[in-house]
């Protein structure tokens, strides 16, 4: 492999003088996706991988001629978390996954992929960004080891120009350590957001480098909104550049409605940041209700020639808190209906693939949620894009607390990252922080992260989620918005507030029933608590205990619910055999608790009538079931096989109850309002499962490899009714341009797989016959030890099985054998040459050509020989030079003939009537068909279709 600094050192400073205008520096910036092709290993056989003794030597699967012929093919995101069993040893906070403290063998992964670059990307800046890893990474570019990055939630962005090579191919590997826990709630493992490559010009804009923002008089909007623009422009060449930065700011429909310019000297090899105004007239308001995004055109002209743009979506709108009022969206008191989060999601862990973002944001708006809380991280870019774009607050988090400059970095990168979406409102500094929330430490750390917040970002408040009473000690005394972590009633919110009346509040963890969908009693054994809101925990409230007293109390600005999805972890009330949080008023899948209608009839205007619990319960003929209406009608009249059991008058906030006596058939209920019938529904005894059926999400999606259908399955009765206590084991198949790539049901207890999948099975050949003699130079330029013809007939023969090498101190050796290999062997679709252990300073050859050097630090080395070997007789050498104790080539040498994955057989059973299949794109058009079948039931059949589209450009 040729690195290319030379040139790239010859083009710096042929740019720096002009000599070489409109190359590099005026092609057009690119940010290509790097999510498709990588390699997978789990496992810990390399190390650290790093050789700080010698540059640019990453050693095992860290090196450029390691073979990863037999790894497991895999595309970004991916989380290895949910691809392991369930162990009770495990950790029950983080879901009972084999990984984390007492699974070392699952705690590291490998991934490697290879790319080529065009030698016309010489002189340009090229990065390598990873968007999120879990948790610790090393990364390594042809060989060198480029970063450490210690965060699970933040992205790792690395300039790479030095150690690329254009005009060749290049290997990234990266080494990901997921012992470390940084939650106390599933946070999977692996490259789980999006890796990029971004290639500028040597003078661009810095990454992260476009602020936009709007500001009217007031906080208010009237009038035209002032749109402050700023531009870091980054200035790789060693000499001062003068540079143009153009901004025009496109409206909703594309119009263009302001421009704005401005010149600026950038000092060589510096930052310089230009700073612009702009007015927009008659500006359409960014909000939930209404999500219009303008956009920014950011262009970097130098000597009239185009050298950077970047298209940036903003939102003109107002933010602030008051004291009294509450939150304020727009200048007008605007009530938050949220949702606390974590980012898994059933079937693919905390992988999403972007459009599942869009799925589970267009889930909480269904229910009336306005407003998001990423607890307790920062989120993925797509989650808040899909916020932006369909309307929906956002209270962006910060997940490590602390002043030092480590984490005082990483809250920074999280600001610069998130800081020009429209839908981020508020900034939190960190959740419940025990130790520290109510001391003086505690205090002046989070002055000094406020104050760097608001230096950053003019334009929003600043809370952190408080998990005391009322306390004003600590953070409370100079945080900008008092959150409120539970803790809810007169003594302590209505005190604090009477006794800090200046200091606004925001409700930034409430509610936290727990309840399983479609279970209507607690069952301990199956680790299940009943749906009815019933249960708040110790610390905790009801749905109708804290929308009760928020609701007269606007100052409290609204809040967040714990949460909006069940999660994976946290399996709160019980433990084992139950792997999953119970707080979601949507299960894993997003299907819904009951409480999801108790919160739309609080949040939305639209009439709600709904009624638990399901209405099967043979053998308890006769007995009194507890029936319940949620509702916002202001009467609800309840009807059993249509005999009225009484209207009843529906408190605000409230939820209705009867006593029934059970009898099969028909409960249903009219909602009155004003005393009209505005809503009716009912819930029916059905028969028993009769068929399956399937339900897309959508029933066309983007062949663009990543989009994802996400169908519901469901088992229903002959009368096509979904039968509420179905649990059947169904089974799925898939033909067409796509595939499945996770499954669930929401039950909280399921140890079933979330997916499936096979790696390249391997049929081993022994390489034996090993000879080896003593040498002068094992590094010689043309060893002739390593050559074809050379003569080892005289040489000892050795055994390279032993536990150790045949070296000593300072000792020199080649090592020999012939291998014949046969035309099927070859016909393999890998063939790697594998040695168990190469110790010492050593370089293999086949057939007198150099594969690479040995393995490093005694682990396995693996050599791609597919297309270097040939049928027959081929010669391997072994060349080593000892300055340890043992050295040499010993635990075995093999052939390993790679075969592709069997197929998986995908399955999961319904979960009280329901289950989800994810299914995939490729990147081809057509019609998928999806089967789904169980014993004794009709089964179904889907078609999705996946449409042509321009691809997003990605890495070939
Ligand atoms: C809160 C905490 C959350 C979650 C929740 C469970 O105190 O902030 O992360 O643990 O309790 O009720």
């Amino acid at each position: 492999m040729k690195a290319c600094f030379a040139r790239v050192s010859f083009f710096v400073i042929a740019l720096s003088h002009g000599l070489l205008a409109g190359a590099a520096d005026s092609a057009p910036r690119e940010r290509l996706l790097l999510d498709f092709g990588w390699k997978f290993h789990l496992g810990n056989e390399w190390g650290a991988a790093q050789n700080l003794a010698k540059a640019g030597s990453g050693y095992g699967a860290a090196s450029t001629t390691f073979s990863d012929a037999s790894w497991r093919r895999v595309d970004l995101p991916h989380d290895w978390a949910i691809e392991l069993p369930f162990d009770r040893k495990a950790d029950a906070a983080h879901g009972f996954r084999a990984v984390g403290p007492g699974f070392p063998d699952h705690n590291i992964g490998w991934y490697r992929r290879t790319f080529a670059l065009p030698a016309s990307d010489t002189g340009r800046r090229l990065w390598l960004e990873l968007d999120g890893v879990y948790r610790d990474c090393t990364v390594f570019v042809n060989g060198w080891a480029i970063g450490r990055h210690e965060s699970g939630y933040s992205a790792a962005r690395y300039d790479i120009t030095d150690v690329a090579n254009c005009g060749g191919e290049n290997i990234v590997a990266v080494r990901v350590d997921a012992s470390l826990a940084e939650g106390w709630f599933y946070e999977g493992a692996g490259i789980y957001r999006h890796v990029w490559l971004v290639k500028t010009g040597p003078l661009a804009l810095a990454p992260d480098g476009v602020f936009v923002y709007s500001s009217f008089p007031g906080n208010v909007p009237a009038g035209p909104a002032a749109i402050h623009l700023q531009a870091t422009l980054a200035n790789a060449l060693p000499s001062a550049a003068d540079a143009t930065v153009s901004w025009e700011i496109l409206a909703p429909d594309g119009r263009s409605v302001a421009t704005a310019q401005k010149a600026a000297p950038v000092p060589g090899a510096g930052q310089a940041e230009v700073i612009g105004t702009a007015q927009v007239a008659g500006p359409e308001l960014w909000s939930p209700e209404t999500p219009r995004l303008y956009k920014l055109v950011t262009t970097v002209a130098r000597d009239g020639q185009t050298i950077d743009r970047e298209e940036t979506e903003f939102g003109i709108r107002t933010v602030g808190f008051d004291a009294d009022k509450g939150f304020l969206l727009n200048g007008r008191p605007y009530v938050l209906q949220g949702t606390c989060n974590h980012q898994d999601h059933a079937g693919v862990g905390a992988a999403l693939p972007d459009s599942l973002q869009y799925f589970r944001i267009a889930k909480l708006k269904a229910m009336g949620a306005n407003a998001y809380r990423s607890a307790h991280n920062a989120p993925t870019p797509e989650l808040l894009e899909a916020c932006d774009r369909l309307g929906m607050l956002v209270m962006d988090e910060n997940r490590l607390v602390g002043s030092d400059a480590q984490h005082l970095q990483l809250f920074k990168e999280l600001v610069l990252r998130d800081r020009n979406h429209a839908s981020v409102a508020i900034w939190s500094l960190g959740n419940e922080e025990f130790s520290v929330q109510s001391t003086p430490s505690g205090g002046r750390v989070a002055a000094t992260m406020q104050a760097l917040v608001k230096r950053l970002d003019p334009t929003r408040p600043v809370t952190c989620n408080a998990a005391v009473g009322n306390d004003f000690s600590g953070i409370n005394t100079v945080i900008e918005v008092r959150g409120w972590s539970y803790h809810i009633g007169k003594d302590n919110m209505d005190a604090y507030h009477a006794a800090h009346p200046a200091q606004p509040n925001v409700g930034s963890e409430q509610g936290s029933t727990v309840g399983t969908r479609g279970i209507y009693a607690a069952d301990p054994k199956r680790g299940y608590v009943s749906a009815y809101d019933d249960n708040g925990q110790a610390w905790s409230n009801t749905a109708q205990q804290w929308v009760s007293f928020f609701g007269p109390r606007p100052w409290l600005s609204g809040g967040f619910v714990w949460t909006g999805f069940d999660y994976r972890g946290e399996p709160t009330p019980y433990t084992w055999p139950c792997v999953n949080s119970h707080f979601g008023i949507y299960d894993t899948c997003g299907f819904p608790k009951d409480n999801f209608w108790y919160y739309q009839s609080w949040w939305t205007a639209q009439p709600v009538l709904h009624l638990l619990p399901h209405w099967n319960w043979a053998g308890r003929e006769g007995q009194v079931i507890d029936v319940r209406a949620l509702s916002n009608c202001e009467e609800v009249e309840l009807f059993l096989n249509g005999r009225s059991l009484g209207r009843q008058p529906l408190p605000r906030y409230g939820q209705l109850k009867w006593q029934v006596p059970y009898t099969p058939g028909t409960l249903s209920a009219k909602g009155y309002t004003g005393g009209k019938l505005v809503a009716e529904t009912k819930v029916e005894t059905t028969g028993a499962g009769a068929a399956v059926q399937l339900a897309p999400d959508r029933a066309a999606i983007r062949a663009d490899g990543e989009d994802v259908a996400v169908v519901a399955i469901s088992v229903t009765d002959a009368a096509g009714r979904v039968v509420p206590l179905a649990g059947d084991l169904v089974s799925f198949d898939l033909e067409g341009p796509g595939r499945i790539i996770g499954v669930g049901n929401g039950d909280p207890s399921s140890h079933e797989p979330d997916t499936y999948f096979s790696g390249p099975t391997l049929r081993t050949l022994p390489v034996g016959g090993w000879r080896w003699s003593e040498v002068k130079d094992p590094y010689a330029v043309d060893l002739p030890e390593a050559a074809v013809n050379f003569d080892d007939s005289a040489w000892s023969p050795t055994d390279v099985d032993a536990a150790t090498g045949q070296l000593g101190l300072h000792g020199r050796a080649v090592f020999r054998t012939r291998l014949t290999v046969t035309p099927e062997s070859l016909a393999a679709p890998g063939v790697e040459l594998w040695f168990g252990k190469i110790e010492g300073d050593a370089t293999v050859y086949l057939n007198g050509e150099k594969l690479g050097p040995g393995g490093g630090a005694g682990a396995p080395s693996a050599y791609d020989v597919k297309a270097k070997l040939h049928p027959g007789v081929n010669t391997i050498a072994v060349a080593v030079a000892n300055y340890g104790e043992t050295a040499g080539v010993s635990q075995g040498a093999r052939l390993r003939l790679v075969d592709n994955p069997a197929p998986v057989a995908w399955s999961r059973s319904v979960f009280n009537g329901y289950a989800q299949v994810i299914v995939q794109s490729a990147k081809s058009a057509g019609t998928i068909t999806l089967t789904a079948r169980a014993a004794g039931l009709k089964p179904a059949t889907l078609s999705i279709e996946t449409k042509g589209v321009t691809l997003r450009p990605a890495m070939p």
